[in-house]
């Protein structure tokens, strides 16, 4: 473990929200109660999702109208008392961009038209036009207009997101998802300098991504690691962490005189928690095989944590998601200075979740964690 720096003493700038719980408890400053969203908060479990998606005619017509994924991304917080939005989107929009041809056949999971497996394909590889992604920036100022009161003090902040570079390449290099990885590893270990090669340009684009989504609006940066877990110890420092750090280094911090915090979330990624913590990151992401206390203990004040209730915990009696909740914020424990934590799910929300469950989750979440201020 690497000794912690002392936490922020220096008065850091907060943009004007209503609620600046998210943001705070992401810098690590006193919150009165933690903070809380999930992941794929707006999704098919919300029956007003699968609405607004047929007037879309498709997930990706969805998507790439600022209009409907504005309003997909307001219906949960109409919903229940969430501390933070999250863009509507998906981390597929940059392979899209660079040309591979993204399709969702209805009931399917994602698929490319192009991969991206042999010495040509990888030459091709450029950082996209952001102009081929204008839709997604049009969406977050289209969010933050309508997040904002009269007087231009947000409701909520934003989150804007993409994939990792090694979570893109598993989709680009397998051109859809796959249990075994065996194609991505294949090209990983016989090729390296060509994984090398994708994963370079993959940072660079989603730095620019990112850093496009900020000046559009976007008041936090998260990156989705989700398959930075199936890798090797020494696979993973080399291949996924590397280039999510080469993508950090080139993040704004700061837009409009207003601290942006960065997060990182590695699926799977608990045994790494030291080395992540060390990336350059002001918070981390946690699944729910970690101990919230045992994280805590390991990145000391370097980070934030945010997680990681078992979103399956979702499927039980409302007294159960209760109780679960309550264990969840206790294993994190009593706030002291320069901790953080930001609530959430370990993985996203799962499109058969009874929505009355998330309501106990929330409530449950603000309630409880005021005692333990
Ligand atoms: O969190 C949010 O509410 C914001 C929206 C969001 C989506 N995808 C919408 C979506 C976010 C943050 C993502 C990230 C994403 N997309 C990840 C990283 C997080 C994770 O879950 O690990 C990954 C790996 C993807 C790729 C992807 N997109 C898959 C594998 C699928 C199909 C399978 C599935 O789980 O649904 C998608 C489609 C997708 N992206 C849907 C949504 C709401 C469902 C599509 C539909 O409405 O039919």
């Amino acid at each position: 473990m690497s000794t912690a720096p002392a936490a922020p003493t220096a008065p850091i700038a907060l943009p004007p929200l209503a609620n600046d719980r998210f943001l705070r408890a992401c810098l690590r400053l006193p919150t009165d109660a933690t903070p809380v969203w999930l992941m794929r908060q707006a999704g098919r479990y919300l029956p007003e999702y699968r609405a607004t998606r047929d007037v879309a005619g498709s997930f990706m017509g969805l998507a790439t109208n600022p209009e409907l994924a504005c309003e997909v991304t307001m219906q949960p917080l109409r919903r229940y008392d969430l501390d933070a939005a999250i863009l509507f989107s998906d981390i597929l929009t940059v392979p899209d961009a660079m040309g591979l041809g993204l399709s969702f056949a209805a009931g399917e999971g994602p698929k490319f038209a192009k991969v991206v497996r042999d010495e040509a394909a990888v030459a091709a590889l450029a950082v996209p036009d952001m102009d081929k992604l204008r839709y997604v920036f049009d969406a977050v100022r289209t969010i933050r207009r309508e997040l904002s009161d009269a007087n231009g003090v947000g409701k909520v902040p934003l989150i804007g997101f993409s994939g990792s570079p090694w979570t893109l390449a598993c989709y680009m290099v397998e051109g859809g998802g796959s249990d075994d990885y065996r194609l991505v590893k294949t090209l990983m270990y016989q090729r390296p300098d060509l994984m090398h090669r994708i994963l370079a340009v993959n940072a660079d684009a989603v730095a620019l991504y990112l850093n496009t989504q900020i000046e559009a609006g976007a008041q936090a940066a998260m990156i989705f690691d989700s398959w930075g877990g199936v890798l090797a110890d020494g696979a993973f420092q080399q291949f996924s962490l590397a280039y999510t750090k080469r993508v950090l280094s080139q993040l704004k911090r700061e837009h409009d005189g207003h601290r942006i915090p960065h997060i990182v979330f590695t699926k799977g990624g608990g045994l790494w928690l030291d080395e992540i913590a060390d990336s350059g990151c002001d918070v981390v992401g946690l699944d729910w095989t970690m101990n919230l206390c045992r994280a805590r203990q390991i990145t000391g004040d370097r980070v934030a944590l945010q997680g990681n209730l078992d979103p399956n915990v979702l499927f039980a009696q409302p007294e159960q998601v209760r109780e679960q909740v309550i264990q969840t914020l206790d294993s994190f424990g009593r706030h002291t200075p320069g901790c953080g934590h930001i609530f959430n799910l370990g993985h996203g929300i799962s499109q058969f979740t009874p929505p009355e469950s998330v309501s106990v989750l929330v409530d449950t979440v603000h309630e409880h964690s005021r005692t333990l201020r």
